[in-house]
C-alpha cells in the first residue's frame, strides 16, 4: 500500500465529493484512531471530535458553513473542538496514568502538580485558544491518515463556529474550531497545486 509520503501529490482539499461514496467503518476507525494517538501537549488531550453521518445533520452544518458542498456531500463530517476544563483534564489523566492506584499517583506527584500548575495558568479564551491549536495536531494526523487511505479530505475553517457548536449541542466548556471533511471525489480536474518555493519556505543553519 502507498504510503502518506507517496501519496502528498494526490491528496487535496477536495471539492466534489461523490455523495454516493461511503467511508467504510474499518477506514473510519483507521482515521479515529489516528486522531486518538496525535500527540497533545502534556498528553492532555484538551478536545472532543463529532463524527456526523446523519445526513440532516450535515445539511445543518452546510447551512452554517458558508453552504460549501463538500458538508453535503461528504460520507462524513469530522467537527475538530477544544475544551477548556483543563483541571478536570489534568485529574482524569492521572487517575488512568495510575489505574487509580494512590501509590503509583502519588509516585507521579510532582508532574501532576506541574500540569495542574499549567491548567491553573491557563483561564478562559487562553485555555480554549491552547485547546484549539492542540486540536489542530490531531486535524493533520486526520488528514494524513485519509491520504494514506486514498480517502479524501478537505480541511474546513470556512464556518459559523458558534452555530456548529449550537446544531451539535456541545457543552459549554466545548467549542468547535474546525472541520474535516471526508469522502471520495468525483471524477472531475482538480487545480494545480500552488505552493511558494523552498528558499521561501525553509532556511537551514
Ligand atoms: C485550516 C484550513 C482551513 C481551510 N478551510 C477551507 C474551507 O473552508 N473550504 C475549502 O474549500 N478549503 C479550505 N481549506 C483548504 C485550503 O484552501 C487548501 O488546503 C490549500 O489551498 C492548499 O491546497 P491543497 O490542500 O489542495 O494542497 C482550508 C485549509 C486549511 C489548512
Amino acid at each position: 500500500m502507498a504510503t502518506f509520503l507517496d501519496n502528498l501529490d494526490w491528496r487535496c482539499a477536495e471539492k466534489a465529493f461523490d455523495p454516493a461514496k461511503k467511508v467504510s467503518d474499518s477506514d473510519l476507525a483507521k482515521i479515529l484512531h489516528a486522531i486518538k494517538m496525535s500527540p497533545s501537549s502534556f498528553g492532555m488531550q484538551p478536545y472532543h471530535f463529532y463524527v456526523v453521518s446523519d445526513q440532516a445533520t450535515k445539511m445543518k452544518l452546510k447551512e452554517k458553513g458558508y453552504n460549501q458542498q463538500q458538508f453535503e456531500d461528504a460520507s462524513h463530517v469530522i467537527v475538530f473542538c477544544g475544551r477548556d476544563d483543563l483541571k478536570d483534564r489534568v485529574n482524569t489523566y492521572f487517575e488512568m496514568a495510575s489505574g487509580g492506584d494512590a501509590t503509583k499517583r502519588a509516585a507521579m506527584k510532582g508532574y501532576e502538580d506541574m500540569m495542574t500548575g499549567f491548567a491553573e495558568g491557563k483561564q478562559g479564551e487562553a485555555a480554549m485558544s491552547w485547546a484549539h491549536r492542540q486540536a489542530y495536531i490531531a486535524f493533520g494526523f486526520a488528514m494524513a491518515a485519509c491520504a494514506e487511505l486514498m480517502i479524501d479530505s478537505c480541511p474546513m475553517e470556512g464556518l459559523d463556529t458558534a452555530a456548529f457548536d449550537q446544531i451539535l449541542n456541545v457543552p459549554a466548556n466545548t467549542k468547535t474550531v474546525a472541520a474535516l471533511t471526508i469522502g471520495y471525489r468525483k471524477d472531475v480536474p482538480h487545480m494545480p497545486k500552488v505552493r511558494f518555493t523552498d528558499e521561501d519556505l525553509f532556511t537551514k543553519i
